[in-house]
């Protein structure tokens, strides 16, 4: 059965458009992580990212305590979050490129230009019990270093599938890099996950990728939530309005 990660970055995202540097504050991504455990989501995935933009440090260590499913913790290969994640010891470490300047995640890891600072971390990791996870583009050189470097997971990044929905021709190419790169990685006996830009009409199509185990999914269930649920929060507010008699 293939499993669902939801990553739960998007919910903190929101709690920090209005309580960035405060304690507490919703929406509360260990509250939503719970609530995705008993949906049925098999996996929790949190980006702590340099800026902490979204996740911060004590998301990390709430979720570790209160999660009952596995923590997948997506981070940079810097020195800084290896350390958090000895720490930590989530489950799995998903190891991203970052940038600054980017919204969330944009392109894979180079995986094959940078073998060695990526061995030295996965061992380090792996010694630790953590399993590790490679991000990366459906290209054959990526899943060949990931191999390399000794990989328990690469997460195969659908954006360009996603990006591409609409265009039947780019799209049904992407499919089949995506199918080729899992072809290869299960061959290098690489586990295989993947995500970005997914949902509900483009996930059916990647039915045909062989040797799947989890889709990482976040941004789409954060905004069917809001959509979903926007009609109860207010007549909870309308409600509690009620009381009015100036
Ligand atoms: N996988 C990785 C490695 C990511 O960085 C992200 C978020 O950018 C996702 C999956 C989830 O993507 P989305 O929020 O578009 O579902």
């Amino acid at each position: 059965m293939l499993k669902l990660g939801v990553n739960i970055d998007h919910v903190a995202t929101l709690r920090q458009a209005r309580y960035r540097g405060q304690p507490g504050g919703e929406p509360d991504p260990v509250t939503a992580a719970l609530l995705c455990e008993a949906a049925g989501a098999h996996g929790i995935t949190a980006h702590l990212r340099e800026d902490r933009r979204h996740i911060i440090d004590n998301d990390v260590h709430r979720l570790r305590r209160a999660i009952r499913t596995r923590l997948n913790l997506e981070m940079a290969n810097v020195p800084e979050m290896v350390e958090i994640a000895l720490d930590v010891h989530p489950e799995i470490v998903c190891l991203v490129p970052e940038r600054r300047d980017e919204i969330s995640t944009e392109g894979g890891l180079d995986a094959a230009g940078a073998i060695l600072a990526l061995t030295e971390t996965c061992l380090r990791l792996n010694n630790a019990g953590i399993e590790v996870s490679l991000f990366i583009g459906p290209e054959p050189r990526q899943v060949e270093a990931a191999a390399q470097i000794g990989a328990q997971f690469i997460e195969l990044h659908t954006g360009n599938f996603a990006e591409h929905f609409e265009q039947t021709a780019e799209r049904n190419r992407e499919i089949e890099r995506l199918v080729a790169a899992a072809t290869l990685a299960n061959q290098f006996g690489l586990r295989v996950n993947a995500g970005h830009g997914l949902n509900v009409r483009n996930v059916p199509l990647l039915h045909v990728v062989p040797h799947m185990v989890e889709l990482n999914i976040g941004h789409t269930l954060v905004s069917r939530a809001i959509q979903t649920g926007l009609a109860a929060a207010v007549r909870e507010m309308l409600d509690v309005m009620k009381g009015y008699i100036g």
